[in-house]
Order: C-alpha cells, then structure tokens, then sequence
C-alpha cells in the first residue's frame, strides 16, 4: 500500500498540518513531516480536509436500471462528490426487501471498491404499503441492514408503520420515512401554491407531508423507537421535528441540496428536470429549512441522488420521473446555500458525522486524526467550476445545475488510505 504525505491541509476548520497515510490508517499529523522513502506527496496547501462525506439517501438502480445507474457509477459519482458511503435506497428491481437483493448490492458495492455502499432495506414487501418485509434476516445479513425504508413511497398505513418501528426497536435499526399522504397527492406534480395554479399542473400540498411527520414523531414516542425523517421540504415539517426533538422523541431528519437551494418558480418553463419528490417549494419553505439545517433541527444533508434515464426524463412535465442528480455537486451546493453559516465544522458534521452516526457506520464520519482510518476528502475551497452534465460520472444527466458556476472542488478521496480520487479525477 503506498505512503502518502499530504503537505499542508487544514483539518475541517483547524491550521495547516501534513499528514502522513501508512498501511490505510493516519500514521501522524503535524508541521513538517517527511513520509520516508517511497512516499507519494501531495500538496494541499491551501485545501480542507473533511471526514468522508456520507450519504443517507442514494438511488444506485441496480439491480433492474442500470441504464440509468449502477452500483459502480454511482459509488465513482459518490467518491467525485467527496463521499466515502453512500446508504442505497430500497427501491430497485427487484426491490431490497430480502436479504438476498439486499446482500447482492452489498457486495457489487464492496466490488467496486470505491465507497461502501450500505444497503437500506424495504419495510414492506415489494414497497407494497401492505406486509412487513423480512427485516430481521436483511439486518442478520452480511449487509447488516439497520435502515429500513420504503423511499419513493410513504408506509402510509399506521398501524404497519408502528409495527415497523417496534420491529427495528430490537436491533436498534431505524425508519427512513417517505413523508406523503397518498390521499392528498393522487396526481400531484409540484408543490401546491401560486406557480402550480398558474401554470395549470395538480399541486402536492405542503400538508401531505406535515401530516406525516405529526403522525410519525408522535408513533416514534409511543414506540419508543427511531425514526428518521427522508428529504424535508417544508417550513411546517421543521416546526413539528422541533416540537418532537425538543420534546426528547427519537427524531433525526434530513434535507436535499435541491430543496436548499431551488424554489418552485424552477417549474415556470415545464422543464422536467425540476421534477422531484417532494417538490421544490417556496422560498419561505427554503429559508427555513437553510435556518433549521444551520441550528440542528435538521441534522444532515443527503442527496436524494436520483438518476433517470434520457427516455425517463426528457419528456413532458407529467410524463417524467421525479428525481435529480446530487452525488457530484452536494458539497458545492450546500456551500453556495448555507456555507457561510455553517462553515467547515457544520459541513463535517452535517455531511459526515451525523449521517454516519445515524447509520450507525462507525468506521465513517471521524475528522482526519492519527490512528484513525484514513478516510477523508480534500477540498479546494477557493476553487469554482461550471457543472457540465456530459461531463458527470453517473451515468444519467438529469441534473438541475447545468451550466451553473458553483464554489468548492472535491480535489481528492481517500478510502482506508487508497485514494478513490485524485487531481479531481476517479482512479478508476
Ligand atoms: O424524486 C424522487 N425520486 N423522490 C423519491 O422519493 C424517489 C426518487 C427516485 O427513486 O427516483
């Protein structure tokens, strides 16, 4: 295994130090370190290091489209974009609802070796809203499920939904909610407001979200069991998470890049590529949620990355999938929304601790520390660059940034000391 010595980063928002990477761990870190014959220099004067960025919600595709995705493009977008695991999202063909599908993806992830890639298993069968799946023997697999989560659609039904959380409770897994009453989105194509009445398309109501999550946190306290909230998109929903967290219920809850950044008004020239579930919202939806995201009441980012294929996408508005890219531009996007709030202490431990201690991936979300794994990402603060969608890793270009100047550029990757990325570029 090669002998890095990094020259010259700062460590989240501490002062320049070098770091020497031996045998996959940091062996040291300080001024003026020499890494011994053979070492592999870097220079990162001037670059942050951060833990490795870890996803809470990624669609991979595979197994079933992987025309759109697979588990070695999107971990080679993951590792781009800063990651070093990424937690995969149940809803593929077939669906990870037992731990054969859940194992499959497990080890293609392991296979391509450039992030881990945690399987979330479904909670009911086939994403059916009706049976428990198998969630005992998805946890006991080798992927060790603890996330369970029927993401594209909500566990709408109650009492199945207080089934599931009794159910994780033994093994300390965690629900991942899809937030949306089905009764009051039936043919819902973006949030409902003025631009939806404008523009003639049937709105999805900020309400069918909120209810959920009333109904959830208060389910959450009964059972007494964790819950964790996917893609938060409104200001109502922040202010019944603060509600239940300041009343002690288990609640943990994230927010896209999209949702931080984009409004509602994007849908103004039916461009589908502004299609996505839940909806861009309104500008007071926005700066609330840049607000909870900065005082903790939302405590990561995730993606929500979520390839289309060009048939699946580039049609009309009501034709088209929901869903956006995320894995190559998140960190950017954060930091062009809320950098300045939360600085590089925020970025770290909204992108990185918190998502690892959720799903509980212990060897992930550890600011760069001697004896630690190294597994870290360098990031050129100062740098920026125009996002080209021909120019992306994954393997659909269904991302809503086109064309636009973002700031930060992920520089390199490390994954227990082998480097993913290098000169912002996959080794592999
Ligand atoms: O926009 C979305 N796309 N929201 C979801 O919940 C699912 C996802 C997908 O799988 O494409």
């Amino acid at each position: 295994m090669t002998t890095f010595l990094i020259r010259g980063a700062r460590i989240v928002d501490g002062d320049p130090t070098d770091l020497i990477i031996r045998d996959g761990v940091i062996a040291e870190t300080g001024p003026n370190l020499t890494g011994g014959p053979g070492a592999e220099v870097i220079d990162a004067d001037g670059l942050v290091a951060l833990p490795g960025l870890v996803d809470l919600h990624t669609h991979l595709r595979e197994p079933g489209r992987e025309d759109a995705e697979t588990v070695e493009s999107g971990s080679r977008a993951a590792a781009l974009g800063g990651y070093t695991a990424v937690c995969a999202m149940a809803n593929t063909s077939p669906v990870a609802d037992t731990a054969g599908v859940v194992e499959q993806v497990w080890r293609l992830g392991r296979t391509a070796g450039l992030v881990d890639v945690q399987p979330i298993g479904a909670v009911t069968v086939g994403l059916g809203g009706e049976q428990l799946a198998e969630l005992g023997a998805m946890a006991d697999s080798a992927a060790q499920v603890r996330i369970f989560s029927d993401d594209g659609h909500c566990v709408a039904d109650p009492r199945l939904m207080r089934r599931a959380l009794e159910y994780v409770r033994a093994f300390d897994g965690v629900i991942a909610q899809h937030a949306e009453e089905p009764r009051l989105t039936d043919g819902a194509q973006m949030h409902e407001g003025i631009t939806s009445a404008r523009l003639g398309l049937p709105g999805w109501p900020a309400v069918a979200e909120e209810a959920i999550i009333a109904r959830d946190v208060l389910l959450a306290e009964h059972v007494g069991a964790r819950l964790h909230v996917c893609h938060v998109s409104t200001a109502g929903s922040v202010e019944i998470l603060r509600w239940a967290k300041a009343r002690g219920i288990a609640v943990t809850a994230e927010v896209t890049p999209h949702h931080l950044l984009l409004t509602d008004t994007r849908a103004d020239g039916y461009d589908p590529v502004f299609k996505v579930n839940p909806p861009l919202r309104t500008g007071a939806d926005v700066d609330a949620l840049q607000a909870a995201l900065v005082d903790g009441v939302i405590d990561v980012v995730a993606t929500d990355h979520a390839p289309h294929a060009v048939q699946d996408k580039e049609c009309e508005w009501p034709y088209a999938r929901p869903g956006m890219l995320g894995l190559e531009t998140a960190l950017s996007v954060v930091w062009l929304a809320v950098g300045h709030r939360l600085g590089w202490d925020g970025v770290a431990e909204r992108l990185s601790r918190a998502p690892a201690r959720i799903a509980g991936l212990t060897e992930h979300g550890h600011d760069p520390a001697p004896g630690r794994a190294a597994t870290f990402t360098l990031v050129d603060p100062a740098a920026r660059w125009t996002v080209d969608p021909a120019g992306l890793a994954s393997r659909s270009r269904n991302t809503p940034y086109a064309g636009l100047d973002l700031p930060v550029r992920v520089v390199a990757t490390f994954l227990r000391g082998e480097p993913t990325v290098v000169d912002g570029k996959a080794v592999r």
